[in-house]
């Protein structure tokens, strides 16, 4: 699987070579863009201090960048179907001369390895999904409490998979779930009840729904014939093709320390 991922990764570095762009020329004209600038714009106050968990490229992490006074983006980048992505958050950190104001750090969410107390909010965007461990959210969480001010925002951002509906989405969702890229979303009471037994108060969810017009969830056919998959495969195209591929809301649920 890595081996068709790197070729995958060189043949979208070939391409963005040929036509002069860059990932962050992706994010900023794309829905992908659009959520996290909405999010960052409605969650984090002007001049705080940042730290963003399971950045990827860091998409969030420089949407955050222009009202945050620093960001501090954290992702394990263990390689797993994101080959690629440290040198892409470097060279996006570099093109919107952001280095001072945007740090990276490679670690885990189960232990941040960051001091008690340095932050206005911790964020996590469209990451959970991939965390491994069964108790690395609990651990998330926790960690989150310990390094957050008092009176902090934790923020925590997920494709809605309660609401009704989105079913090409929720399809292809659980094909990727299968073939191991992506992990289990917890369910919201979940994720609240841990929020609770760590202290944190006030917590609201919100649901935002965007109508984000997503190009339809990548999966590989090669993959899914593989694993057995190919007839769910054919069925979540047909919904796609009939319901036409909308992005589920994004369930937004916030807290203070
Ligand atoms: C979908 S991507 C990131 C999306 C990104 N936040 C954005 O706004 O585009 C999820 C990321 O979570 C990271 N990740 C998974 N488990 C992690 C963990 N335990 N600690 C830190 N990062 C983790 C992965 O390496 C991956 O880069």
């Amino acid at each position: 699987m890595e081996e068709l991922e790197e070729k995958r990764m060189t043949t979208i570095s070939r391409l963005f070579e040929e036509k002069k762009t860059s990932w962050w020329d992706v994010f900023d004209a794309s829905e992908i863009g659009r959520e996290r600038k909405i999010i960052a714009s409605r969650y984090i106050a002007p001049n705080s201090e940042v730290l963003d968990v399971g950045c990827g490229r860091g998409f969030f992490s420089f949407a955050c960048s222009r009202r945050a006074s620093h960001v501090t983006a954290l992702d394990l980048m263990n390689g797993k179907g994101r080959t690629g992505w440290w040198d892409e958050f470097l060279q996006t950190a570099a093109l919107l001369k952001m280095t001072r104001r945007v740090s990276g750090i490679r670690a885990g969410a189960a232990h941040l390895p960051l001091e008690g107390g340095s932050f206005d909010a911790v964020t996590s965007v469209h990451a959970i999904r991939n965390f491994e461990e069964a108790d690395e959210l609990e651990l998330f969480i926790s960690e989150s409490a310990r390094v957050l001010k008092r009176g902090g925002r934790f923020v925590l951002a997920e494709s809605d998979f309660e609401s009704n509906g989105f079913r090409a989405y929720k399809e292809f969702y659980a094909m990727r779930i299968k073939i191991g890229w992506e992990m289990r979303i917890p369910p919201s009471r979940e994720i609240v009840s841990i929020l609770r037994k760590n202290g944190f108060s006030k917590i609201r969810q919100t649901i935002l729904d965007l109508r984000l017009k997503y190009a339809p969830v990548y999966f590989p056919l090669g993959q899914a014939k593989l694993k057995g998959l190919a007839k769910r495969y054919s069925h979540a195209k047909r919904l796609l093709i009939e319901e036409g591929e909308q992005h589920p809301p994004v369930s937004v649920i916030t807290a203070l320390r």
